[in-house]
């Protein structure tokens, strides 16, 4: 069981202004992995013609747009406007708005399914957003969210903590947040889901891999195209980033393959039905 953090609006707002800043780093970055989920994610909540779907930290608007084309009524809702316009930019003429997912800005029952692909983890209140999810949602609709998998699966994480525990230091003053591994675990997504009034609970894991260029290149997206894990990085000293740096690139090294690096990335995807 996991208590909630001490000062939520800190995280909420550090989170927010570093969303602002890495739209088109995250996407150039991170939009080839994510994608990979987005057709399990949209299957387990029955998206298709007639659904009224909201796609909650929609960020560059995979989800939403993934659900449009099949035939959904979509609204996509984030709390970074630069996000919003990296979204609208990608995918014009689909309604995003904006929304914090820890207060959605909708009546109750609302939708026929939520979605959440990898903004779970993020949120300093994860447990409201759900309940939110929960409101949005008429009686017998569906929710369906992603998130990573444990490090030792999703090995980019497991990679770069593990470099910045032998060369640097986990404790930077940094807003502190939820565990980012919370809801990877099965039984904790049960127990806040059943709790909350959801039934039905499924969770399944979905395999993804990450192609990225060089066996650099992962410092560099984790840098530039993260917030709380690029907080972390930014907060070493200079001579503790550049033994990072090296270790991880010795870290991806077996992942090799071709021109570039393939890394297993897993995503847990858990699913449940509004009682
Ligand atoms: C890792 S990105 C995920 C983007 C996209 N769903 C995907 O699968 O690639 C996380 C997104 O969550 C958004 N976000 C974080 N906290 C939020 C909140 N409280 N309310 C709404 N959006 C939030 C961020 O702005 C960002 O766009």
């Amino acid at each position: 069981m996991t208590s909630p953090i001490a000062d939520p609006a800190a995280f909420h707002a550090f989170e927010r202004a570093g969303w602002e800043s890495v739209p088109r780093p995250y996407h150039d970055a991170w939009g080839t992995l994510t994608t990979q989920a987005v057709a399990p994610l949209l299957n387990a909540v029955g998206a298709g013609p007639g659904v009224r779907v909201l796609d909650v930290a929609t960020g560059p608007g995979y989800v939403a747009a993934a659900a449009v084309r099949r035939g959904a009524s979509v609204v996509g809702i984030d709390f970074s406007e630069a996000m919003l316009a990296e979204a609208r930019g990608h995918h014009p003429g689909i309604d995003f708005r904006s929304g914090d997912a820890e207060a959605l800005p909708f009546p109750e029952a609302s939708f026929d399914a939520v979605v959440m692909s990898f903004g779970l983890l993020h949120l300093a209140r994860p447990d409201q957003a759900l309940a939110e999810a929960h409101r949005v949602l008429r009686p017998g609709g569906r929710l369906a969210f992603t998130v990573w998998d444990h490090p030792e699966e999703a090995v980019a994480f497991g990679i770069v903590l593990g470099a910045v525990q032998r060369h640097g230091r986990m404790d930077v003053p940094l807003p502190p947040g939820p565990p980012f591994f919370r809801f990877s675990d099965p039984a904790e997504s049960r127990r806040v889901l059943l709790g909350l009034g959801f039934r039905s609970l499924e969770v399944i894991v979905v395999p993804q891999v990450w192609r990225l260029e060089s066996v650099d290149a992962l410092f560099e997206v984790m840098r530039g195209g993260t917030v709380r894990t690029a907080g972390l990085l930014r907060a070493q000293t200079p001579a503790a980033q550049t033994a990072i740096r090296a270790d991880i690139r010795d870290a991806v090294r077996p992942y090799q393959r071709g021109d570039g690096v393939e890394l297993p990335m897993p995503a847990v995807l858990s699913s449940s039905v509004k009682g």
